[in-house]
């Protein structure tokens, strides 16, 4: 049986305080990502409660901030990386070899012998490979440590087309030839696992396809001549993003996890990523433009698709409130200073806005300060971290300088 810790499966918007909320923009400015180690932590409790036997591998591209990492490890979580870089962070923040995995998506060569040379330093540090090739790569490497195949399982899922790996040709090698591939890379590799993702932002409805990714992946397990020491089944475990979204069950989610996976003699590994920093986040704008049009009012903010990328790439709903505001509800469009009809972040009923209000984003602790850019010659924002009364800067506000500080005159011109 799980044994959930008894945190509150989702913390919505409105429960952030207004005034903490609006004292860190005032010292900070905006825009200013916030997040909430304490809130990591409980997540990471309540999901590490529901899968009790199995290891949880936090997917670090989802807020690969040290601050994160470190609280992540000290909570006993190891991690998935999906870059050298990410693993070269990882290990900065404290993790061991063991507790490392790093995932080769079509793998640049500098990442390989990185990833190489990070196993030298770190004995225990699991690479997994999506294809032969990237297998071949590393024996050509010298490298003939931990290694785990990820398997494309034929069968995706998420919140959206453009995050369903699962069944997409680029990740993993096809379902029906990865045993013959384990078994001959046992004689070059400690073979140590197998590994397969869905996609990202699964919701309940998606429950199906997930336990049939499990199940094939427990199947394959069983078919080998020799035992694995790890069966991951990814990530993807998704978040209510709307206020009326009811939260994943998660303990339901588990169940059908260990139901589907059936037995086997390895370790069941999960991948969340969103799940435990999501709504650990919130990110805050201030209003610079109010303008009535037709149909709505449109508020002009200083954040746009160059800090919260999601409604731009995925139309990705993430709700807005007005923090500072107190007059009647109005519908708004609420849109960024980016010269691009993306750079929207949608319509949202919220107290009357007027200049200099101050807006907090929800759910922006996933996939947000991560995939900022700095489009349009914006410099990216600050993100402070919180934690019970204490509050601190983890990301300075980049200025322009930072933003031109690769460039290079040209000697020619
Ligand atoms: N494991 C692997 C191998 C992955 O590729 C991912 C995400 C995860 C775990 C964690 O997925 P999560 O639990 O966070 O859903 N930028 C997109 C999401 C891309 C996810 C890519 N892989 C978004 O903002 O929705």
């Amino acid at each position: 049986m799980s044994a959930t810790t008894d945190t509150p499966p989702v913390r919505r918007l409105a429960d952030w305080s207004s005034d903490r909320l609006a004292s860190l923009a005032e010292e900070h400015g905006t825009p200013l990502y916030v997040t909430d180690l304490d809130r990591v932590r409980e997540n990471y409790r309540r999901f590490a409660g529901a899968f009790p036997d199995a290891d949880v591998h936090y997917a670090a591209k989802a807020n690969t901030s040290r601050a994160v990492l470190r609280t992540l490890e000290a909570e006993g979580s190891s991690v998935e990386c999906a870059s050298a870089g990410e693993t070269e962070r990882a290990f900065a923040a404290g993790f061991e070899g063991e507790r490392v995995h790093y995932t080769a998506v079509n793998p640049p060569g500098e990442d390989l012998d990185r990833a190489v040379e990070l196993a030298d330093e770190h004995p225990g540090l699991t690479i997994t490979a999506g294809a032969k090739d990237t297998v071949d790569r590393l024996a050509e490497r010298g490298y003939d440590g931990r290694l785990c195949l990820r398997v494309n399982p034929g069968v995706g899922a998420g919140h959206h087309e453009k995050v369903r790996t699962g069944a997409d040709a680029k990740f993993g090698v096809p379902y029906d030839r990865a045993a013959a591939l384990l078994e001959d890379a046992a004689d070059d590799f400690d073979v140590v696992g197998v590994h397969a993702h869905a996609g990202s932002g699964i919701s309940g409805d998606d429950l199906g396809n997930h336990r049939e990714l499990v199940s094939q992946m427990g199947e394959l397990a069983r078919s080998l001549d020799f035992s694995l020491e790890f069966v991951d089944v990814g990530g993807g475990f998704g978040v209510p993003y709307r206020p009326d979204e009811p939260p994943l069950d998660i303990d339901a989610v588990a169940d059908a996890t260990r139901n589907a996976l059936g037995d086997v003699d390895a370790t069941l590994v999960v991948e969340p990523g969103r799940y435990l920093v999501a709504d650990a986040g919130v990110l805050l704008t201030r209003v610079n433009t109010v303008k009535e049009a037709t149909e709505t009012t449109v508020v002009g903010v200083d954040a746009g698709m160059t800090t919260l990328a999601r409604p731009a790439l995925y139309d990705a709903y993430h709700r807005v409130r007005n923090v500072t505001g107190d007059g009647p509800e109005v519908e708004t469009t609420v849109a960024g200073p980016i010269c691009e009809s993306s750079d929207t972040f949608g319509e949202h009923a919220m107290a009357e806005p007027r200049r200099g209000d101050l807006l907090a984003v929800g759910n922006a602790g996933a996939y947000g300060y991560e995939m900022a850019s700095q489009y349009n010659s914006r410099p990216r924002p600050a993100v402070v971290v919180v934690d019970g009364d204490l509050a601190d800067v983890v990301n300075r506000r980049e200025t322009l300088a930072d933003v031109t500080a690769t460039e290079r005159e040209v000697a020619w011109r």
